[in-house]
């Protein structure tokens, strides 16, 4: 007989993931943004569809494309349009998984027209986006949540207070003390902060450190 689907540790769980950056609309042609490849988030969700879940993967602007049929992708491009997969998904999910770099303001109004250059200067009002991830934790039952955290300073800490604020199982600090880390390279040097423990993993690949965090995800299910 065919033992391989017993195997996998993932199979009857729905994992929601989103990756990538938002955009931020200034006016018909322009928008604020930011640098994320998406990559690591993506190699969440080949990963854990591989382990045997149903992957539903929430994207911002990226190039990249799912290899897995089976993974449910879903493109967004504002932070709003985010939040709203986000909740409309949440429901039914066993894990959340918040691996987009979120934009954190939004220009308070979007010009209809194009804006002319008429002026020597231009200021922009911004305003703060919905924090999605902490908008989850408020929501949460059943739910495991994970984020992640880049910091530049005191990043343990910063990272510990999100973990809390935010309402997480567990949060994944993107180390920056390493070259060959973060935002397009395609190698990350992650540590993974519980409220009560702290596992710090070598420099590798990010299909590998997706290997990790789902390793974390497992045992958290099984606990
Ligand atoms: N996040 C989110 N919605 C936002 C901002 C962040 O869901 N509007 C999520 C990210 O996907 C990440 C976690 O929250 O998993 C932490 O993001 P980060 O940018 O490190 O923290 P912020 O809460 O935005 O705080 P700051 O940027 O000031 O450090
Ligand atoms: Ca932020």
């Amino acid at each position: 007989g065919n033992h391989y689907s017993e195997d996998l540790p993932l199979k009857g769980k729905k994992i929601l993931i989103t990756a990538g950056p938002t955009y931020e609309a200034i006016d018909p042609v322009r928008f604020i943004g930011n640098h994320s490849s998406g990559k690591m988030g993506f190699e969440i969700a080949e990963k854990s569809s591989e382990l045997g879940a149903e992957v539903t993967l929430i994207a911002g602007p990226t190039h990249l494309q799912v290899d897995e049929k089976k993974i449910e992708l879903i493109r967004v491009t504002s932070t709003r349009d985010m939040y709203e997969a986000a909740h409309s998904n949440f429901e039914d999910t066993d894990v959340f998984i918040s691996a987009a770099a979120v934009a954190d303001y939004r220009p308070k109004t979007v010009a209809e027209q194009k804006i002319k250059k008429n002026d020597p200067s231009l200021t922009l009002e911004l305003t703060k986006t919905e924090d999605i991830l902490a908008s989850l934790g408020e929501k949460k039952s059943h739910q495991k949540l994970i984020g992640f955290a880049l910091e530049t300073a005191n990043e343990e800490e910063n990272a510990r207070k999100k973990l809390k604020k935010k309402n997480l199982d567990f949060i994944v600090l993107n180390s920056l003390n390493d070259k060959g880390a973060g935002f397009k390279s395609d190698t990350n040097k992650i540590s993974i902060i519980y409220p009560d423990k702290k596992k710090d993993f070598d420099l590798k690949s990010k299909k590998d450190v997706a290997a990790d965090i789902l390793n974390e995800i497992i045992e958290l299910l099984n606990a």
